[in-house]
This record gives structure tokens, sequence and C-alpha cells, in this order.
């Protein structure tokens, strides 16, 4: 599809995906636990050969496998990872969503790990570190929509204190990839990436449409993350019964009984399913996130018209012997809310597209800035007080959606598409609607240092959509 406009010709990169047939049973990636109060492993990235939908692909990977294996500790531990690089480009780790040091050799997006060398990363979780999904990934600015596109991804998670009973839990990671006859990916193309580039086949633990089989009235705890660098998921598995028990590290103080979940590019979901007899599939539906067809007309939310495409993820069978019901799910704590609290400042952040220079083909290359800024790691935007709760009003001027991340502090929504919401809302991706604006606070507690907010479309972050925050 081609979306044209004075002098530009946009491609869209979110053509119908070709899911293939349902395939394998799903399988988990590899799992490392922690053990007296420590997690310690070495995660090498590397260009290799994979399977993908029976056909061999070279991808990156973490240790081999797509996804790198699921981390799973317990708040108040450690992890210690030891990360080498075996690409060609140079590389570091960000464990997205925890709450743990910006500093040293903590989660701090300035560390730089060139080709052939390597580093070790020390993370401490507070004692009251929320229980939840969390995820991994390079964070190199310039590099990281590539290496995640690539294949580098993985999840942590931090143990309930009381589980919750289910028959099974799963790690559901779900990304796209675009391969070429030869197996190979594309490079991506300069209107692709300020789209946001989104590939051909979705897939599930490095799956193309994977099987998975239970018995009715089991009750499942999925754990699902969107790894994809752009594409908006809008999941939908018909027929059978989802709970949602929160959103990112967000856990509501009850299930919420839901039949989609939407989740922007960096967003995970904490789901019960209770299986009902039948077949399901897991789907993901268009999502329409604008484009930048929308810059030249003016209007509400002005569309590219080119919605992502609709595909069948996985293939759900339940079949057999009922079991017995599971047991109610527990109340979880009350969230915190932050609206009774005092705020010491108030910001507005803009997220904003506008015309640049010339890219090579004639196109006009666009800027992604915020605050009229593109990314310097080495200035300062934002220098919060430690220990402050700040109320930050993240309004976006152009015609696409961005979902904005912060490192380190969640985010509370007070305000969203001009309501305010019942509950306490934590996320640590929150999407600003085109031409739209959304409100959240942040208590920045624990934790000095200098971290990032950026754009969790992450061409756009690459593309300079990306600010330096200091606590201090
Ligand atoms: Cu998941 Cu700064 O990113
Ligand atoms: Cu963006």
């Amino acid at each position: 599809t081609v979306v044209g406009g004075a002098g530009l010709l946009w491609t869209s990169s979110s053509a119908d995906t070709a899911q293939p047939q349902p395939g394998k049973e799903l399988a988990e990636p590899s799992e490392v636990r922690s053990a007296n109060g420590r997690l310690t492993l070495r995660l090498g990235a590397a260009l290799g050969t994979v399977h993908i939908g029976g056909r061999s692909a070279s991808a990156l990977s973490f240790n081999g496998g797509i996804p790198g294996p699921t981390l799973r500790l317990k708040a108040g531990e450690r992890l210690d990872v030891a990360l080498h690089n075996g690409l060609d480009d140079p590389t570091n780790l960000h464990v997205h969503g925890l709450h743990v040091s910006p500093e040293g050799n903590g989660d701090n997006p300035f560390v730089m790990v060139e080709p052939g060398e390597s580093f070790d990363y020390e993370y401490q979780l507070p004692a009251d570190h929320p229980p939840g999904l969390y995820w991994y990934h390079p964070h190199h600015h310039g590099f990281v929509a590539d290496q995640i596109f690539g294949g580098l991804y993985g999840a942590i998670i931090i143990d309930d204190p009381e589980p919750i009973d289910a028959a099974r839990e799963r790690v559901l990671i779900i990304s796209d990839i675009t391969l070429d006859g030869l197996g190979r990916i594309p490079a991506v193309s300069p209107m692709e990436q300020m789209m946001g580039r989104e590939g051909q086949l979705v897939l599930v633990n490095g799956q193309a449409n994977p099987r998975l089989s239970a018995r009715p009235a089991e009750r499942e705890r999925w754990r699902i993350v969107n790894a994809c660098v752009s594409r908006y998921l809008r999941l939908r598995l018909d027929g059978q019964r989802m709970q949602l028990l929160g959103i990112d590290s967000g856990r509501f103080g009850a299930p919420e009984t839901v039949d989609e979940i939407v989740l922007a590019p960096g967003n995970r979901a904490d789901l019960l399913v209770t299986m009902v007899d039948g077949t399901a599939v897991l789907e993901t539906l268009p999502y329409d996130r604008g484009g930048p067809g929308g810059m030249m007309g003016g209007g509400e939310r002005p569309r590219s018209g080119t919605p992502t495409g609709r595909a069948s993820l996985a293939t759900l069978t339940v079949a057999g012997e009922e079991v017995p019901a599971a047991p109610a799910v527990p109340a979880q704590p009350a969230p915190r809310d932050l609206r009774g609290r005092a705020v010491t400042a108030r910001r507005e952040l803009t997220f904003a597209m506008g015309m640049g220079g010339m890219m090579g083909g004639g196109g006009s290359m666009m800027t992604f800035t915020i605050n009229g800024r593109e990314f310097d790691p080495d200035r300062v935007d934002t220098t919060v007080e430690a220990g402050s709760v700040e109320e930050w009003t993240l309004r976006n001027t152009s015609p696409m959606d961005h979902p904005v991340h912060l490192h380190v502090w969640p985010m509370q929504i007070v305000e969203s598409d001009g309501r305010a919401p019942d509950t306490a809302i934590w996320q640590d991706v929150v999407n600003v609607p085109a031409r739209g604006q959304i409100r959240v606070r942040i208590a920045f507690d624990d934790f000095a240092g200098r971290s990032v907010y950026h754009c969790h479309i992450l061409d756009h972050e690459d593309l300079g959509m990306m600010g330096v925050i200091e606590a201090r």
C-alpha cells in the first residue's frame, strides 16, 4: 500500500502477515532460576542459524535460542549477567521494567559493549520489588530496533510471594520478523524505519503458529510480552475465559474479565486463561497506529489508512476430561495510588515528528523529537529530585501513536483520553495516541543516577526520540 502526500511516498510496512498452518507444540524458553539469593548467567549475543516456521533462518540470539532464557528470581535477590557481545555491532543490556539502579553496572543505558567484548552487569532487586513479568533486550542507541528485530530478547519473572493456583504457567513472547528467500533478515529501509518496521511473520517464542493443548476447566497463567519493535497487538482468544491480572508490573487489585488485550510495543500482560472445550485461535486484530501520511491532513486523529494486519499467533486445543474448577483468585494487595500525594513538579513532554533534511532517493527525512530535541547522551533533559512525586503530561503532536517508556520508575496513569481511571493503573510503557495526551504520576523514591525515557517504537528511539533523566 502506498500513501502519498505532497512529495512524500510512504510504503506501508505492515502488509498482512502470511502465517503458516499450525505447527509444532509451543516450546517454552529454557529457564534459569536463582539459588541462594542469586542468579548468575552468561548471555552471549551472536548471529546464528535458527529454525522458524520449518525453515532455517539466520538471526540473532542470546545463547543460541530465540527467545533467550527466562530468568526467574525473587524480590531482594541479585542478578549477575555476564554479557558477551559476539555481534558485529556494539550492544548492551536493559532489564525492561525492573526497578533497579541505573548507575554503575546496574541498568545503565550508557554502557556500551563493543564487538568481541564482555560486560558484567550487577542488578540488586529491592526487597519490596513488585512481582511480575519483565524482559531484557539490548539498548545501544542506533542499534536497538535491528537487534531486537533480529531476535535478542528474553523474559524475566519475579515470583509472586503467594503463587496463584494454575495448572500451568507459560511465557509467551510475541515478536515479528521478516525473512527473505534465503532466510535472512533484509535491511530496513528509511521509510520502514520512520513508520516503525513490522515483520511479515508474527512469532510466539520464536515459533510460527505453534499449537497449545489443555484440558477443559484448567486454568493457565500466561505471561505475555510484546517484544515487537513497532507492532501493536490486539490479542483475542475467542471462546476462552480470560482474566487479566495486570499490565506490565502494575497488578490490578482484582482480576478483570476481558475479551481483548491491547499491548503497545514493550507492554506485557499477566493473564489467566480458563479453558473451555474446543479449538481457539490466539490472534491479533488490526490496530491503526497512524502514520506519517496523516502529516498532511488536519482533523482529529488522521490515520494512514494502513493498519497493522491481522494474524493468527497460536492454536489452542482444549479436549479431554474436565478437571475440577480452580479456586477463586485470591485478592491482590491494592496498588499504590499517588493521586493523594503532593506533586513537587509538573512537566510537559511533547513527542513530535517534523520535517528534517532530505534522504537519499528524494523523499523527506522525518525528525523524531521530545520537546524539540533529538537524543544526546551527553545532555540531561530532565532533572528530578530523589524522593519527589512528579506529574508529567505526555503530549503527542504527531499523526502516529507513540508508546512512551520510562526506565527504572513506573508511571501511574492519572488521565487518559480526558478521563481519570477509577483504579490505580501502573505501567512502564504508556501509549500516547496520535494527537492525544496522557497524564502520569511518578514517584522518584529510590535510586539516584541517569537513565532515559523514549518511544518504544524502537525505530523511533533509534531515530532520536529519547531523552535523558537524572535523579539526584
Ligand atoms: Cu524496553 Cu528503553 O526499553
Ligand atoms: Cu514513536
